[in-house]
């Protein structure tokens, strides 16, 4: 659809699906990463050639040992499992968030996965112990740096976008819809700078239950912001 480039999506609901199944929670995020790769299908038939994904906050890390390691496990799998149908389909894998929290052997796995898949032409942005004032606070120390090192020179002459260069998002587009999922109206330090003109599509349904009807209901109401502000966008 016109001016739906990127989606970002909060998948919350993971817990309470898997409850609700009477399963392990653990269960609840491997359905989300199902959920998941079918929503890469659902953008790329739309058109859409951003997707960004909160699958781990910086809040995250106070869960259970239990679910942390199993988060952790679940990803690494993934990016095993995954690498060459990423690659096959011209998915680019990209991570933001403070990646340095994760394993070492994450970390290489992340790295050499961005590094395979870079030529693709469908980005897909894990946010990995992120936390937007996080990477808000890493971008004005950034800039403060190269400020100092350049003597202040053209301060004041700084725009926005010489500031969003800082940000772990510096070559990826604002998010044009947010989409959250299992009834939770907040936007929990997900991407505050970045969405200030995003649309916003909020929906009971948890996270891993969320199909194809659900994908056409949010691009149905964006439609309709388009409708509304039509040249006026922004
Ligand atoms: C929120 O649900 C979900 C998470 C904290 C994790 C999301 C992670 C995935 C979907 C894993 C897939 C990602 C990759 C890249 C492999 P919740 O646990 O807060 O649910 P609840 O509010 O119902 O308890």
């Amino acid at each position: 659809m016109k001016g739906l480039r990127h989606i970002a999506v909060i998948m919350d609901g993971n817990g309470r699906w898997a409850a609700a199944h009477r399963k392990a929670r653990i269960s609840g995020h491997r359905a989300g990463a199902d959920a998941l790769d079918r929503m890469m299908h659902y953008c790329r038939d739309e058109g859409v050639e951003f997707l960004t994904v909160y699958a781990f906050s910086t809040e995250n890390w106070k869960r259970s040992k239990l679910e942390v390691s199993g988060l952790m496990k679940l990803l690494s799998s993934y990016i095993d499992k995954k690498k060459e149908e990423l690659k096959a389909n011209k998915v680019r894998f990209r991570v933001i968030g403070r990646r340095q929290d994760l394993s070492n052997s994450i970390q290489k796995k992340i790295a050499a996965l961005e590094e395979y898949t870079k030529d693709g032409d469908f980005t897909l942005v894990v946010a990995l112990s992120y936390g937007a004032r996080d990477e808000i606070l890493r971008a004005a120390k950034a800039f403060a740096r190269d400020a100092i090192t350049s003597g202040g020179k053209n301060l004041e002459a700084l725009k926005e976008d010489d500031f969003a260069k800082y940000l772990d998002t510096s070559d990826i587009p604002d998010p044009d819809l947010i989409i959250r999922t299992s009834g939770e109206l907040r936007l929990s330090n997900f991407l505050l700078w970045q969405a200030a003109y995003a649309e916003f599509y909020f929906t009971d349904t948890l996270w891993p239950d969320f199909d194809r009807e659900q994908f056409d209901k949010a691009i149905e109401s964006f439609s309709h912001r388009e409708r509304r502000l039509g040249a006026r966008l922004k």
